[in-house]
């Protein structure tokens, strides 16, 4: 990283479980000229990351306050009507565990959302990239941002009008804020569903490894597919696995099939992440697997709602939580598996 870049990285004081204060929820259109001197001229030091819509970029404004800026790909027409979207949802959504949208810039090609900064990047970064060998993922937080992210999603299906689908939930979209609450971020994917309507069926977006398998398939896009991600990325978070493992050249095996034999075999601490170092409260974790894997299982219809997975999760219903040890997926492994889980279908994944 270069000089330019530098932003501030923060560890929580006190209480993770502490409320944050109340987001401001006005939002303004910045200027290109503003948003080149805060980001260096968009310098490659300030970068952040890619992703399938452009470029993420570090910058300051004039007020101290620290911002992402993401850079869309104008050269398609679909990258304009997917800022349109995204700009219109995120206008109008403000939730504690929602990422803050501070304005946009439509200046000639240039089409850019500017967001609050996340000081302590994605759950991706620390699991698996610049920060995976921090360990600041201890338990407390781990479970904190499970709920956090949960309470999110729970909101955009349930609560935002209309209802809201995400279709990207992976872990490089849940950031963490400087007291590592989840942010969900990139609504860039999600379509208004209007009222009544059960499904919309659309090209697939997403990201391999965390869809559902009849979005893949059929492209049918409903919540239930945002809660099959969330499971996925429940077992991520709990494990410290990424959502598919290669065997071999040819196999590979997604991290459902690898955790459910071993939650049937009641080995649970083997899927805990071993950089927790067996520091977790064993009832907890084994809510956080248990749930995942309900909302992980092919049938759609199966799976819970956000609501049952945030009461579940939050572990405040004793009979809810009794139901779901008794779910039928926890008592047979799948013909297709042995003992220990290691067959695989081959490439089963691949049909994207
Ligand atoms: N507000 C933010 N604060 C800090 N980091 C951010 C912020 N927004 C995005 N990032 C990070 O910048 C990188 C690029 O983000 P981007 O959303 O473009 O790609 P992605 O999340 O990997 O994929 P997708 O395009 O499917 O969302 C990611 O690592 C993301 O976590
Ligand atoms: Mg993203």
């Amino acid at each position: 990283m270069g000089k330019a870049f530098c932003p501030i990285f923060f560890c929580a004081k006190g209480s993770d479980r502490k409320k944050r204060s109340k987001k401001v929820s006005t939002w303004r259109v910045f200027s290109l000229k503003e948003l080149h001197s805060a980001t260096n001229n968009f310098n490659y030091d300030n970068k952040l990351g890619e992703g399938g819509f452009g470029s993420v970029y570090w910058g300051h404004l004039w007020d101290g306050s620290q911002i992402a800026v993401k850079r869309l790909k104008v050269w398609s027409n679909k990258a304009d009507m997917e800022f349109a979207t995204e700009v219109e949802i995120l206008a109008r959504i403000r939730h504690k565990n929602l990422l803050n949208l501070r304005g946009y810039c439509a200046e000639g090609k240039e089409r850019i959302i500017v967001y609050d900064y996340m000081p302590n990047l994605s759950l991706l970064s620390h699991l698996h990239r610049q920060h995976s060998a921090d360990c600041l993922l201890h338990w407390n937080r781990r479970m904190n941002i499970a709920i956090g992210a949960a309470e999110g999603i729970l909101y955009l299906h349930h609560h935002a009008t209309p209802h809201i689908i995400h279709r990207d939930i992976k872990s490089s979209n849940v950031l963490l804020d400087a007291d590592f609450q989840a942010q969900v971020a990139d609504f860039g994917f999600a379509k208004l569903i209007p009222d009544g309507a059960t499904h919309v069926t659309t090209r697939v977006k997403g990201t391999l490894g965390y869809l559902a398998p009849e979005y893949a398939m059929l492209g049918k896009a409903s919540e239930s597919c945002d809660v099959y991600s969330f499971g996925i990325l429940l077992l991520e978070l709990a494990s410290g696995k990424r959502p598919i493992e290669k065997l071999s050249a040819s196999m590979k095996r997604s991290i459902a099939d690898w955790a459910l034999p071993l939650v049937i075999g009641k080995r649970l601490s083997e899927l805990a992440d071993p950089k927790l170092k067996g520091k977790y409260v064993e009832e907890e974790l084994k809510r956080m697997i248990l749930v995942a894997l309900v909302c992980a299982q092919n049938q759609p219809e199966k799976r819970p709602s956000m609501l049952e997975v945030v009461e579940l999760l939050k572990g405040d219903s004793k009979d809810m939580l009794c139901e779901l040890e008794k779910n039928e997926i926890f008592r047979h492994l799948p013909a297709s598996e042995n003992s220990d889980g290691e067959l695989a279908a081959e490439d089963s994944s691949d049909f994207m």
